[in-house]
């Protein structure tokens, strides 16, 4: 069997961008849905050519544009969607039609949609927070009530989220005299970096075992509480940083009082570091897979490695 036709949705974003080359790497033959209105913004652009130089086919369309999505469809086994989170709901339209589809012409064989993150079945916070977690456990509802093959890819936390400032609210950059350890210190979080977990998706798309599972990402050099976050630190910069404690209540309250979306930055501290919802649950006994296991050959960037370049 030859290799599977991939179409990605939202190749100008962060993760899309990182899923086409990573398809591409894999020698899928790739394409992707494009709006109109990318090719006229020059840094979407420029991604735009630089995809189209390297054999992504380029197709104009939208998820609300009906028409573009079954011309899209046609030509591909694989659809993966790489939308932002305030877009999870409108991958309804597209989902209905990847299952119409499967009665006029083989099937498409595997649709991912936009998770890439915590797991939202399994995370344990409420309040605003939430709704970025309950649009995407509704569209699993809605994937399941349709029945159309899919994979989930719960990658945890991208690098790039928290990892520049070493987790900590206040800062653009990694702190150099004091570090405030949210919660014990020692619940801990996982963070993957972009382009790797790009590179274990198209692993995924193809495999039987990961067909209608959620896959995920805790690959080891990349799971850390806050102390071994701190600690890792030192050890690069030479020095010892002064801790202050703030606790699980004091961070409810600072959440609560800071206004959207600047309060989002706690709350992923929060879910991640106090609550531990990238960790708490086994993955197998609770119906997973784990993508580590899956594919060791995908090689990826690790904590420390990533610390590295914050120097
Ligand atoms: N785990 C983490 O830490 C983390 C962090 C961030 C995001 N994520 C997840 O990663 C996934 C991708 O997010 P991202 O931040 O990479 O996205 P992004 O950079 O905001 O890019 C979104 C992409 O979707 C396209 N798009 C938006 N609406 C569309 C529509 N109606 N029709 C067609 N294309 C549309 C955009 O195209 P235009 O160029 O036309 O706007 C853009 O290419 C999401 O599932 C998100 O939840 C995870």
């Amino acid at each position: 069997m030859g290799k599977s036709r991939i179409l990605i949705i939202g190749v100008t974003g962060n993760l899309g961008y990182h899923l086409a080359n990573a398809s591409l790497e894999f020698s899928h033959p790739t394409f992707a849905l494009v709006r109109d209105s990318a090719f006229s913004d020059p840094l979407k652009s420029q991604k735009l050519q630089s995809l189209s130089n390297a054999g992504v086919t380029l197709l104009k369309g939208s998820l609300q544009d009906e028409g573009s999505l079954v011309e899209a469809i046609k030509q591909v086994d694989v659809v993966i969607s790489a939308v932002s989170s305030g877009q999870v709901l409108d991958q309804k339209l597209l989902i209905k039609l990847i299952k119409q589809a499967g009665t006029i012409k083989p099937a498409v064989q595997r649709f991912i949609p936009a998770e890439f993150g915590v797991d939202p079945d399994k995370v344990q916070i409420s309040g605003q927070g939430y709704g970025l977690y309950s649009r995407k456990a509704e569209i699993r509802r809605f994937l399941e009530a349709e029945g159309i093959p899919y994979t989930c890819i719960s990658c945890n936390l991208f690098m790039s989220l928290l990892l520049p400032f070493l987790a900590q609210p206040d800062l653009d950059t990694p702190p150099r005299d004091k570090f405030t350890i949210f919660g014990d210190g020692n619940t801990k979080g996982v963070f993957v970096k972009e382009s790797d977990v790009a590179a274990f998706t198209i692993s995924a798309v193809d495999d039987p075992r990961t067909l209608n599972k959620v896959v995920h990402l805790r690959p080891p050099g990349n799971v850390h509480s806050m102390s071994e976050l701190v600690e890792t630190w030192e050890s690069k910069i030479g020095r010892k940083l002064e801790r202050t404690h703030v606790t699980e209540e004091e961070l409810l309250r600072k959440i609560k009082e800071t206004p959207y979306p600047l309060n989002m930055k706690m709350t992923f501290i929060y879910s991640a570091f106090v609550k531990g919802d990238h960790t708490y649950f086994d993955i197998e006994s609770s119906g997973g897979v784990d993508g580590i296991k899956l594919y060791p050959q995908v090689k990826y960037t690790t904590i420390s490695e990533f610390l590295d370049t914050l120097l």
